[in-house]
């Protein structure tokens, strides 16, 4: 069961995929294993954590969706079905995960506060706010060290324009939820962007300097490098000139080219390379992905080719400034790139970067659906003052 946990963890960590050849004996070694010496719900964490490991990633997540039928108080399953669900894009299904076993926990059992942390974000997903946030304060009332349910919480006031309680709240429990390590880059991230919807560049960059870079380089994880890539290009877009050394300071980027966990990630990694000056890396990851997306097999691969390479290609052309082709590679997918896994505050990065690619266009066709665009942008994520200024920006460049 260990070892089933830790094969789980390093795929849903993103850390290491199928084509990592010690990863690759690992999940081999522990299938045998499981089946000489494993008792039937072991059989079953194995086979969830090994299809996932190998790229099945619905498949994966049905496992322990079933485990959960049978073990709801199994809170390996629970978390690994959230968080499967999470990487498939599926907001029901992170929140069905717990939703269905929340009801059948005696609150005396050990880390029972933590379903409520997981449930708030699965029903902020939803977009179910108001619960969400009832949620994550029971949570957080329970243990306030419940670092997912600060965040859950942290979700809430993003989407609803509540940046200036977003703020405070993060700042006034700043020493609770740092202590979940895991996790505290990517709350300080959520920090960050509280900074940005008011323009306060300055307190961003620090949060990056002081926080998200040193951190991703003690721990070299790439969901740190998400956060490290999403913060700095968020503050490109808003037109700040962050310099080609803070991107240098998300290091040795090339040892993960050939992952392709998540095309997610593959996005982050390509602009990062990108901006660092790392072309030639930035061009074999760009094949390395082209190359495996053929792989269909794999759900990931799939995605890729699909979603995963149009986005990762109108990103670039927009790192290139290409606004046009940047715009024609990303319009017809918007719709899709939930798929791709993330939060859908995760994911604006997307949708703030085709607004731009739109404004920016010399095609009227193109630049004509900016505020179609924005007020998509709006209808999921009220009161935001960084969607006035993408407004403002279109009016002062398209004057009617
Ligand atoms: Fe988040």
């Amino acid at each position: 069961m260990a070892r089933a946990f830790v094969v789980g963890l390093t795929g849903l960590g993103t850390e290491a995929a199928a084509r990592d050849i010690e990863f690759a004996k690992k999940m081999t070694r522990l299938e045998l294993d499981a089946e000489q010496f494993g008792n039937e719900r072991e059989k079953r964490h194995v086979k969830a954590a090994v299809l996932w490991g190998r790229g099945k990633h619905h498949e994966a997540a049905a496992t322990w969706d079933r485990l959960l039928d049978d073990y709801p108080t199994d809170l390996i399953a629970v978390k690994f079905s959230h968080d499967a669900h999470f990487f498939n894009g599926s907001s029901s299904g992170k929140r069905n995960a717990v939703e269905k076993v929340i009801g059948k926990w005696n609150a005396d059992l050990p880390c029972y506060s933590y379903l409520h942390g997981m449930y708030a974000f699965g029903l902020e997903e939803c977009g179910e706010y108001a619960q969400a946030e009832v949620e994550a304060e029971h949570a957080l009332a329970l243990n306030r060290f419940d670092c997912w349910a600060s965040h859950a919480k942290a979700h809430v006031l993003e989407m609803n324009g509540r940046h200036r309680e977003g703020k405070e709240f993060m700042y006034n429990t700043e020493d609770d939820w740092r202590q979940g390590w895991m996790l505290a880059t990517h709350n300080y991230w959520h920090t960050a962007l509280f900074h940005i919807e008011f323009a306060e560049h300055e307190s961003a960059l620090e949060i990056f300097d002081r926080e998200v870079a040193n951190r991703f380089n003690r721990t070299n994880s790439l969901l740190d490098m998400v956060d490290a890539s999403s913060l700095l290009w968020r503050l490109e877009l808003e037109g700040v000139n962050v310099g080609k050394e803070r991107w240098r300071k998300i290091e040795n980027l090339g040892k993960y080219i050939d992952n392709h966990s998540i095309v997610f990630n593959d996005v982050h990694l390509g602009v990062a390379l990108y901006r660092q000056g790392e072309l030639e890396t930035e061009n074999e990851l760009r094949s390395s992905l082209d190359k495996y997306s053929s792989l269909l097999s794999e759900d990931n691969a799939q995605i890729s080719k699909t979603i995963g390479m149009p986005l990762y290609d109108g990103m670039l052309n927009f790192a290139h400034g290409n606004y046009d082709t940047a715009a024609e590679k990303m319009l017809p997918i918007r719709d899709k790139v939930v798929q791709i896994g993330g939060s859908h505050a995760q994911r604006d990065m997307f949708v703030q970067t085709l607004i731009q690619s739109c404004i920016l266009s010399k095609d009227a066709n193109i630049w004509s659906l900016t505020p179609r665009l924005i007020g998509e942008r709006e209808t999921l994520k009220h009161d935001s003052l960084l969607g006035q200024r993408l407004a403002e920006k279109f009016r002062a460049m398209h004057p009617l």
